[in-house]
């Protein structure tokens, strides 16, 4: 192991102690370190973007293919909370039609994480909202 490495991985330690001593379940915590469905995609189908009440701010991009969510990424402007209600929302939605991706509120979102701190749980309507705002886009874009 290398040094930056070793420094690396003591600092993933820290994080996931304090994120842990705040409140977050592991499942919660995996995702705000891996972030697997950071990002952007170019040329997605299906966008929005939100600013949460707090300031935070994210966008969704959906990719669909054969009539259901092909891939599908978030690009996060906040914090572990949104992170990582946002990478469970991609979990959720993924391999599934639009019309499940709309079921979706934050209880499920919530069941997934597990345990995230009281004071976060805006953070996971934050992600829904941002989903919904997205396949309501689309919805109205298809009837027109
Ligand atoms: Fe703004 Fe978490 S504090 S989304």
């Amino acid at each position: 192991m290398t040094q930056i490495q070793a420094a690396t991985s003591a600092e993933t330690k820290t994080i996931e102690e304090m994120l842990t001593a705040s409140g977050y379940s592991q499942t919660a915590i995996d995702y705000y370190i891996n972030k697997p469905y950071m990002g952007q995609i170019p040329d997605a189908d299906i966008t929005s973007e939100m600013t949460g009440t707090c300031g935070d701010t994210m966008g969704i991009y959906i990719k669909m293919d054969n009539g259901v969510v092909g891939d599908a990424k978030y690009q996060v402007m906040g914090c572990a909370g949104a992170i990582s209600a946002a990478m469970a929302v991609v979990d959720l939605i993924k391999g599934k039609d639009l019309d499940y991706a709309r079921t979706i509120d934050d209880g499920t979102v919530f069941k997934v994480l597990q345990e995230i701190p009281v004071k976060k749980h805006h953070c996971i309507q934050l992600a829904v909202k941002t989903l919904h705002k997205a396949l309501d886009a689309h919805r109205l874009q298809q009837s027109a």
